[in-house]
């Protein structure tokens, strides 16, 4: 996506070799392979250079690494000065803990959602100025109910239940419940690395 839309290269990891199989694929079937790259790497060990990339994004995968120092360090130590990192990201809420399980976790085991506050000391810390902050968590439920409600109707042919298994809909609907309730947040950050 970040390849067709901005005309960059782009450079994608996950620690899931099935994950970075099905992007090379995809990228493949549209014609993208030029331009993108994927390798199965730990974000809290990344195998770069420092200072090599313009930008870059983590989608959904903070929640499940527990070391955020290590993490956004990375993060910082890849990108050049002045250069924009962008997260989309599910934050622990301030109403309980989150009930599981949801479709980043069965159980708490790999689950490590941190706080708002947490979040922007982390980024701060690691060398970050946060510019702009999004709260998603509505739009967030909004999307799960829509999905849900098409869901329940019809399963696809292709859809969630391929990636999270025959019990997808209850994970969504846990994970509805938990933003509904305050337990967890959805936000998009946008920062940009100090000089
Ligand atoms: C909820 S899934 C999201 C996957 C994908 N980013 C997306 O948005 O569809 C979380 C992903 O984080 C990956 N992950 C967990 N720990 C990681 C780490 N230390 N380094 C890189 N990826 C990791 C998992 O393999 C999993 O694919």
């Amino acid at each position: 996506m970040l390849a067709a839309s901005f005309g960059c290269d782009a450079v994608g990891i996950d620690l899931t070799p099935e994950y970075v199989d099905v992007a090379r694929t995809l990228s493949e079937w549209v014609g993208l392979t030029e331009r993108t790259r994927f390798e199965v790497a730990d974000a809290t060990r990344l195998p770069f250079e420092d200072a090599t990339f313009h930008a870059a994004v983590t989608q959904h995968v903070g929640m499940n690494i527990a070391d955020k120092t290590r993490l956004y360090s990375e993060a910082a130590r890849v990108l050049q000065p002045g250069c924009m990192f962008g997260i989309y990201d599910v934050l622990q809420g301030g109403n309980g803990q989150i009930r599981y399980p949801v479709p980043w976790a069965r159980d708490p085991s790999i689950s490590f959602p941190i706080s708002a506050e947490a979040m922007r000391q982390h980024l701060t810390g690691a060398g970050f100025n946060i510019l702009n902050w999004r709260n998603c968590t509505a739009a967030g439920i909004q999307f799960i109910d829509q999905t849900l409600a098409k869901l329940r109707t019809k399963t696809p042919s292709l859809g969630l239940h391929l990636l999270l298994g025959d019990d997808f809909l209850d994970l969504l609907e846990n994970l509805g419940a938990n933003l509904r309730e305050g337990r967890a947040m959805l936000a998009e950050i946008i920062t940009v690395k100090r000089p």
